[in-house]
């Protein structure tokens, strides 16, 4: 089969990014960071960041560009009986592909939830946009206090997302992304800037980057690392999807080098812009998801024609979590196409319905589910660790390993070393001995100190 190549290098990118640039930088990056204590663990994500993410999403878009097939094939492909060596034989590799998959439709049914409340602040930006009262932090409450809104508004959520999916209108959607995603980068320069120039800011930059470790505890590390993992959208297959279109001439090791950079660069912007507003307020208290929804109209209303950024902010965020989700859906669409051979539109509403169906609990867990705790955790929060602190690790040591020791290693160099890149040898060694050694390990310690005994 014959398979389609990103037209420009600038659709790549916009693609890459845009599904990295979405909710793990915006909302969760600092509401994470809020409750596991600033500077210490803003610290660690970016070590963990450059020397397991980075090297993470190269291989997947590797793999992916390897062998030209989502992950689930692609992994497939790697078992090769006809050599001796077990390690290439054994099948364990395209488990470690269907689990990925498995994660990137858990992934929309959780995320689709928050982007519903994204839907929601816009249109009450829109709505309020000429009125006089105050658009206050209640708003999030309102939203909380009614479940069936939260499973309306992720309803339609999901079907934007499976009409553009299955009726091929994502050239537009790209269209107007590429549009879109430039102003949404000035905007949020600009509203950095007002937001540093509130009172609270120096406490703020103290709480970022000052690093206190009384604040780590035993699960920290594996805390980091499956957000590092989730913002750069690794361990779901996604990069492999993105990968396999690349053009053959596209040199992976830079384009994954750049995709991390400018991930990491945007996180620490969302910091930049929260917690001034977080130390003005003078209430810095463990809000969990509901951080960036009460902050931000906060700002809206103190700078001049608030409101108008305010819509322009959620209607910027909505794009980016629309392109993310079109995206999770599409990685779990083609692995259906890819590997079952069923139509597109066949796959994607086979797809929205599943993640609908798992979506329903997060979506009602603050109201008819608000007694449910499970681990002590109402249903969206323990949605959120189980994907994100415990599946995501795991997927990515299989993905590490997959790369690392069943992938031939003449296909990797293939790939990595070439004469136009200055010490491409040196630094292919060294993606190696990380890919193989150090990103596993790192999660085998981080998954053994989360369940040693208190
Ligand atoms: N990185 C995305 C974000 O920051 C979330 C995400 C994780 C994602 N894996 C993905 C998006 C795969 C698209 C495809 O919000």
């Amino acid at each position: 089969m014959r398979r389609g190549a990103w037209s420009t290098r600038y659709a790549f990118y916009l693609a890459t990014v845009g599904s990295a640039f979405s909710l793990g930088n915006l909302w969760r990056f600092p509401y994470v960071v809020n409750s596991n204590g600033g500077g210490a663990f803003v610290l660690l994500y970016i070590l963990c960041a450059l020397a397991l993410g980075l090297p993470i999403v190269v291989a997947e878009l590797m793999l992916g560009k390897a062998y030209k097939q989502s992950v689930i094939v692609a992994t497939e492909q790697l078992s090769d009986t006809s050599t001796q060596s077990w390690i290439r034989r054994t099948r364990i590799w395209s488990f470690v592909g269907t689990l990925a998959n498995f994660s990137s439709v858990v992934l929309l049914s959780f995320y689709s939830v928050i982007c519903g409340w994204v839907l929601f602040f816009l249109m009450k930006y829109v709505a309020k946009i000429s009125s006089k009262a105050e658009i206050s932090n209640t708003l999030f409450t309102t939203l909380m206090d009614n479940g069936w809104l939260q499973v309306a508004l992720m309803s339609v959520h999901l079907l934007i997302t499976t009409l553009v999916v299955s009726k091929g209108l994502k050239e537009g959607v790209e269209k107007l992304t590429a549009w879109i995603m430039p102003l949404f980068v000035v905007l949020m320069i600009y509203l950095v800037f007002k937001s540093i120039s509130l009172p609270g800011a120096t406490e703020a930059m103290r709480f970022l980057f000052y690093p206190d470790f009384s604040s780590f505890s035993k699960d920290t590390l594996l805390k980091v690392l499956g957000h590092v993992f989730f913002t750069l959208s690794v361990g779901m297959g996604a990069m492999v999807v993105f990968g396999s279109y690349l053009k053959e001439d596209s040199y992976v090791p830079r384009s994954g080098f750049r995709v991390a950079i400018l991930d990491i660069i945007v996180c620490l912007f969302a910091g930049f812009l929260i917690f001034p507003i977080i130390f003005t307020l003078s209430s810095i208290e463990d809000v969990g998801p509901a951080l960036l929804f009460n902050s931000l109209p906060v700002l809206f209303e103190k700078i001049g024609l608030g409101r108008l950024f305010g819509l322009f902010f959620f209607l910027c965020l909505y794009l980016a979590v629309l392109g993310a989700s079109i995206m999770l859906l599409e990685t779990s669409v083609a692995n259906l196409i890819d590997k079952r051979k069923f139509n597109r539109q066949k796959a994607s509403w086979i797809m929205i319905g599943i993640a609908f169906v798992l979506g329903l609990p997060a979506a009602l867990s603050s109201t008819v589910l608000v007694g449910v705790k499970v681990f002590n955790k109402d249903i969206l929060r323990f949605y959120d660790s189980l994907l994100i602190d415990t599946m995501l690790p795991l997927v990515v040591l299989g993905m590490a390993l997959v790369v690392g020791f069943g992938m031939p290693r003449k296909v990797k160099e293939e790939h990595f070393i070439s004469e136009n890149e200055m010490d491409s040898e040196k630094f292919f060694r060294n993606w190696h001995f990380l890919i193989r050694w150090i990103v596993p390990g790192v999660i085998v310690i981080a998954i053994a100190l989360s369940l040693w005994p208190k």
